[in-house]
């Protein structure tokens, strides 16, 4: 196999808000085709992290690389890049159908091709027969799906979903999972996906990043970060973990 290429670079990248360092020197690669997953608990900077890759926020310090690019100075709609915010941010006076379509209309894309990949996009997240609902009409969950379809409708390089699944219940969250990971196979998009769920990581992700107070912990394979987490932090975060007390010895650890 060849060697994974990197889609995108973020080197040693930092932002505050006044006093606040949501996000402090964070250097990661993301590979092209990667299922990435962002951990760590609220308040650790990744929805900030999101907002400087799809253009949102600027960062005070560091580069961040699209294809060896700099792109800190392309503005959000000239990024092949998404970003389906936390908060949905659907047009609330606009029907399902017409939040979904509206990224293609706006790149003036045949009327046939909008109402076709809107159409295949709908059967996918299960909105067909609410398309003609206003977002009001809805249920978190359902709203959260409008928000993915019209996120993945665009076909973008990169995806960046912020929390895509947390109003879910737990068959729909599942059957979701796998959704996206056929549908990523399916367009060749690379996702960066923001989750409090580890199990959720374990699940989807090639590669995951653990964040805490700014600061990257440890980025590896799920497998590797519960297999090996870099430290107690990590480790409780992730995983169901007994700590138990002792001292390291040249024989081994003492109780
Ligand atoms: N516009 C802003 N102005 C001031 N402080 C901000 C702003 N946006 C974020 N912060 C602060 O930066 C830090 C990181 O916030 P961020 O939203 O990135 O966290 P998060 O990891 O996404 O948390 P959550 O899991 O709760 O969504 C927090 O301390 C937050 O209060
Ligand atoms: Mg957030």
């Amino acid at each position: 196999m060849s060697a994974p290429r990197t889609l995108l670079a973020i080197d040693k990248v930092s932002k505050n808000f006044g006093r606040v360092t949501a996000v402090d020197g964070i250097s990661l690669d993301i590979r092209e085709n990667e299922f990435f997953a962002l951990l760590g608990p609220s308040g650790c900077g990744k929805t900030t992290l999101l907002r400087m890759l799809a253009g949102f926020e600027t960062p005070n310090h560091g580069r961040i690389l699209l294809d060896g690019g700099d792109i800190a100075r392309t503005p959000p709609n000239k990024r092949p890049v998404n970003l389906m915010f936390q908060s949905y941010a659907l047009f609330p006076h606009m029907s399902v159908r017409a939040n979904v379509s509206y990224g293609l209309e706006m790149e003036r894309l045949p009327a046939k091709e909008i109402r076709s990949r809107v159409d295949a996009i709908l059967a996918t997240t299960e909105l067909v027969a609410f398309a003609d609902r206003k977002p009001e009409q809805l249920s978190g969950g359902q709203k959260q799906r409008v928000a993915l379809a019209r996120a993945l409708v665009k076909r973008p390089r990169l995806l960046l979903l912020d929390e895509p699944l947390g109003a879910l219940d737990k068959k729909l969250r599942g059957a979701m999972q796998l959704e996206l990971k056929r549908l990523q196979h399916e367009v060749g998009i690379t996702f960066v996906i923001v989750t409090h769920d580890q199990e959720e990581s374990l699940v989807m992700a090639d590669r995951m990043a653990v964040l805490r107070d700014g600061k990257l912990l440890q980025c590896d394979t799920p497998h590797a970060v519960y297999e090996h987490p870099a430290d107690r932090f990590v480790a409780d975060f992730i995983g169901v973990m007994n700590f138990v007390p002792g001292k390291a010895t040249a024989d081994g650890v003492m109780a």
